[in-house]
């Protein structure tokens, strides 16, 4: 009779063990040390917030009306670079270590956003420097909701390599510029990326720069771009494979336009100069081949073109003009004569007037002599 007694005991005891021991431990060392238990386990603050941030019906309404999901994909957050290296959701949300959460503080989403992203700048302190120093930042700074932080561009929880493959950068810059982007998507240097993942030819960013974005309408970007299309255009390598020549950079520095240029980079960077560059005569996010019809240095274009800031030329002006050829006896003969005919008449000229000086000094002297001497 003492047994069941003594059984009726003991699950008691278990039970009293249970609730005032091993569950304090356990609610400590789960809820009140995330922290601390992610030193032993890698996932357990992951998995403790998501223990709720699982659910995709979980959202906030916030005070202006908005809703935001809160809503953390486990599948997206097991690809991000941070969470496979074992950076948790403490490290960007720092003030967030168990629930209840601190007070929202804030009338919408994206003022959670634009708060919250500083949490970037504790590892990427750089780029963040860089890029707070970038025409997006100004206009965030001036009010601007619809210009970028890092999340708009990376995510902040499905962080992966930004440029792969490479055409991923085009398309970010592109969910928000889309005029631009229609645009450059049919040039010949968007097409070859977004339909042959050419790693030849310019993203967005190879003409803009990532987070230092600066101002391209400006003079001093303005001057600047011929070097930057030179960058691959003068690469006679890189040309060769495309077929094309690798000589317009250097013909377009000899020619008026070019000399006119250089000579303002190098003494007014910042005083505006009409001075044709590159992208005046082939356009900028719109280029496209020379034998395209819808080119603007297409024959049939050209003098339209030139006509934008000499609109007294006609036909000939552009006739007599020798683009990016070299100049040479078949193209155009006569230019070709008078070029070599200036080139020797000048060394001619040359020639004569020292002999002439040097005789003139002779005579000067053997008069002298003869004057000394009677
Ligand atoms: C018990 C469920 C639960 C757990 C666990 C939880 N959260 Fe939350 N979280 C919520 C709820 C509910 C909200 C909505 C706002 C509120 O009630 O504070 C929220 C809101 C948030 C927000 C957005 C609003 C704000 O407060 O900034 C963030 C960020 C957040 N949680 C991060 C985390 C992190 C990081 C963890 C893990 C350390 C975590 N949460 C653990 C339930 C939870
Ligand atoms: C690399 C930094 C970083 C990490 C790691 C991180 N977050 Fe966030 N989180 C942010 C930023 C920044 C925001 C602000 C929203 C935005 O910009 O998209 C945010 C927003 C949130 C929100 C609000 C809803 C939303 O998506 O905007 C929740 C909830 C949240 N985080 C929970 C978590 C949880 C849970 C983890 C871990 C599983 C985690 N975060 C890991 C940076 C991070
Ligand atoms: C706790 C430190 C930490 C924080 C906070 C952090 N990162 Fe990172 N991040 C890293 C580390 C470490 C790497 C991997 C090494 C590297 O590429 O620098 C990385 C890599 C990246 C990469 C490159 C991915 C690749 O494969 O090229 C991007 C993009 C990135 N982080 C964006 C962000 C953004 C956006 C935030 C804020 C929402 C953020 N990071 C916050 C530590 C951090
Ligand atoms: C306008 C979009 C945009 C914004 C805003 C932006 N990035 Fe980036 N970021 C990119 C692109 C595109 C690349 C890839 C550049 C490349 O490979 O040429 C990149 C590359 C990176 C890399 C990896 C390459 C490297 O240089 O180390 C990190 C880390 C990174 N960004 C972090 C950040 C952080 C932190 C912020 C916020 C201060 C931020 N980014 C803001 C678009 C953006
Ligand atoms: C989240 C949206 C968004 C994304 C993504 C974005 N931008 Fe912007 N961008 C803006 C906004 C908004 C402005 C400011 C527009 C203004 O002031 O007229 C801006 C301004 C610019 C300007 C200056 C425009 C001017 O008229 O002076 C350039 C250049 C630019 N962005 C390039 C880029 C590039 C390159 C990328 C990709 C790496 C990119 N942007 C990604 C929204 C975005
Ligand atoms: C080959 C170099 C090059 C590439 C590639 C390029 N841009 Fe530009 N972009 C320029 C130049 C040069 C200007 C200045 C044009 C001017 O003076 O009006 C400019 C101007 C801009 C402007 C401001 C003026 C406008 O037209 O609205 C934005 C925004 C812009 N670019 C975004 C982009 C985006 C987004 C991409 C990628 C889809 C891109 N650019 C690709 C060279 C380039
Ligand atoms: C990152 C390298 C790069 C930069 C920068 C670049 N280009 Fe190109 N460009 C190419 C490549 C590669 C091709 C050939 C693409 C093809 O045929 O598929 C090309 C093609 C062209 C063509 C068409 C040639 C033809 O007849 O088929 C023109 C015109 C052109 N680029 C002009 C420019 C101008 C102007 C700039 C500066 C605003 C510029 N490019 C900047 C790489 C570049
Ligand atoms: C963006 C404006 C612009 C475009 C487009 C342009 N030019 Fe010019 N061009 C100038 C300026 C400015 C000068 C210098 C005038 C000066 O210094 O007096 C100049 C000078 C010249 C000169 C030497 C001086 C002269 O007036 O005879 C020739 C030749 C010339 N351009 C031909 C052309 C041809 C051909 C085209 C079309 C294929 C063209 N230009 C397109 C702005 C432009
Ligand atoms: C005054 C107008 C003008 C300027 C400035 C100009 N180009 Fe051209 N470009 C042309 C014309 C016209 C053609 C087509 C006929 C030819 O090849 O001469 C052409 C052809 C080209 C081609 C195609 C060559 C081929 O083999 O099909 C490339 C690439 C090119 N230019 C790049 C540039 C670069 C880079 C610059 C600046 C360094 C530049 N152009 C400046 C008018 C111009």
């Amino acid at each position: 009779m003492a047994k069941p007694e003594s059984f009726a005991v003991m699950p008691c005891v278990a039970f009293k063990f249970t609730i005032f021991v091993l569950v304090p431990i356990f609610a400590v060392l789960s809820f009140s040390q995330p922290v601390y238990a992610r030193d032993s386990s890698q996932e357990t603050t992951e998995d403790y917030c998501l223990s709720c941030h699982a659910d995709p019906d979980l959202d906030l309404t916030f005070p202006d009306g908005e809703t935001l999901s809160l809503y953390i994909s486990p599948e997206a957050l097991s690809h991000s670079v941070h969470s496979s290296l074992g950076i948790e959701c403490i490290a960007c949300h720092t003030d967030i270590r168990s629930y209840p959460h601190p007070p929202v503080e804030f009338n919408n989403p994206r003022e959670l956003a634009q708060s919250y992203f500083q949490a970037c700048q504790k590892c990427h302190s750089d780029l963040f420097a860089e890029a707070m120093d970038s025409i997006h930042a100004a206009a965030v700074e001036q009010g601007s909701d619809s210009a970028p932080i890092c999340t708009d561009c990376h995510t902040a929880h499905a962080v992966q390599a930004p440029d792969e493959p490479r055409s991923q950068i085009s398309l970010t810059c592109g969910e928000c510029h889309t005029e631009v982007f229609d645009v450059y998507r049919d040039s010949v240097h968007g097409a070859a990326l977004l339909e042959a993942e050419n790693p030849d030819v310019p993203v967005c960013t190879d003409c803009h720069g990532v987070h230092a974005i600066q101002d391209p309408t400006a003079v001093a970007f303005r001057v600047e771009t011929p070097e930057l299309c030179a960058g691959c255009h003068a690469d006679p390598e890189l040309m060769s494979q495309y077929g094309l020549n690798s000589d317009v950079y250097s013909t377009y520095q000899l020619s008026w336009h070019g000399v006119d240029v250089t000579v303002y980079q190098a003494r007014w960077p910042n005083l505006w100069h009409s001075s044709a560059v590159c992208t005046d005569c082939h356009g900028v996010h719109n280029i496209l081949s020379s034998s395209d019809p819808q080119s603007s240095v297409h024959p049939d274009n050209l003098l339209g073109t030139c006509q934008q800031c000499h609109p007294g030329a006609g036909p000939q002006f552009v006739g007599a003009w020798t683009g990016h050829t070299q100049i040479d006896l078949q193209r155009n003969p006569y230019v070709f004569y008078t070029d070599i005919f200036y080139r020797y008449f000048a060394y001619l000229v040359l020639m004569v007037s020292a002999i002439y000086v040097l005789l003139q000094i002779l005579r000067a002297t053997v008069v002298r002599v003869r004057r000394s001497l009677g």
